[in-house]
């Protein structure tokens, strides 16, 4: 894990971190704790969030655990109290808890695409709604972790790209109401992201990892680490300016109009 950031950047500050104990957010946990911030990472199972802290720690990082379900309000709001009893007002909040499985909407009962919906976007309203007395303000920075599903319709992922809709939209909602408060909101859509539960579940094939790839003008997959370096920029100073963006991290496949399940043969 290398990053072109210092290693004393984010000392002292205070991070929670929905989705933390796996994929995508699990290294930016990493990533923070690297940088020398006190990391809370949150998920549904204390397992995988065990295991991701031990990682946290054997490297020398500062890192504490809470699960609960972003869909259950009191649950993430316990966590939040706690983040900030244990390392003072929450400086960085990342939204990143998803949840995904290909399906076309008759494939889908309104169960189905109501957990989505509830997991990214109800979610996302709970974290930051509950968050919002225990932010630094001035000072405190928001990345909502989104797709670029937000923009394009794909198929099998109509749960999806309603969600992520929202939570751009949200998310910049919140740039707005916050913003005079001193509280950035933004967003990053990554694209195919290697070794991620996503990307397991969307290309479970080696025809369909080359299929995705195919569609992607850098020609490879993301790394984990693509995600993290800019999840440190936007809580940066040098992103001070920076408020309401989608920074999309996909190698240019927004570009080709790549509708990723239905080039691997798994969409209609
Ligand atoms: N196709 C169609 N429907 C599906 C499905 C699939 N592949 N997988 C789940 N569902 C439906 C279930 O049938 C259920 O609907 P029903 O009650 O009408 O039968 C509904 O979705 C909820 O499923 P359940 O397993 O009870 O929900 P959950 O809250 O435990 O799980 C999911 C949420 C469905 C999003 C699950 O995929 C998940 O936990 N994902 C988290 C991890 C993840 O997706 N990571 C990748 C993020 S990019």
């Amino acid at each position: 894990m290398s990053s072109p950031f210092r290693d004393n950047l984010l000392s002292g500050k205070t991070a929670f971190i929905t989705g933390g104990g796996s994929g995508i957010c699990q290294r930016i946990a990493e990533r923070y704790a690297a940088m020398g911030a006190n990391v809370m990472i949150n998920g549904r199972k204390q397992e995988k969030l065990d295991t991701a802290a031990a990682i946290i720690a054997g490297r020398g990082g500062s890192v504490a655990t809470h699960a609960a379900d972003v869909r259950d309000y009191a649950a993430i709001e316990s966590g939040l109290v706690r983040c900030c009893e244990m390392f003072g007002l929450i400086d960085i909040l990342v939204c990143g808890a998803a949840g995904n499985f290909p399906a076309p909407v008759t494939g889908m009962s309104a169960n189905g695409f109501k957990a989505v919906i509830d997991i990214d976007l109800l979610g996302t309203f709970n974290t930051c709604r509950a968050a919002f007395d225990h932010l630094r303000k001035p000072g405190a920075s928001i990345i909502a972790i989104s797709a670029n599903h937000a923009s394009q319709a794909y198929g099998w992922q109509s749960h999806v790209c309603a969600a992520k809709a929202g939570v751009e939209r949200l998310t910049q909602c919140l740039a707005l109401e916050w913003g005079p408060m001193g509280i950035r909101a933004n967003l990053i859509n990554p694209g195919p992201i290697d070794e991620t539960e996503g990307m397991s579940r969307l290309a479970p094939t080696p025809e369909a990892r080359r299929a995705v790839v195919e569609n992607v003008p850098l020609r490879r997959m993301g790394r984990k680490d693509d995600i993290a370096d800019m999840a440190l920029f936007l809580v940066s100073d040098a992103a001070s300016y920076v408020n309401g963006a989608v920074m999309v991290c996909d190698g240019g496949q927004i570009l080709t109009g790549a509708r990723t399940l239905s080039s691997a043969g798994l969409g209609q």
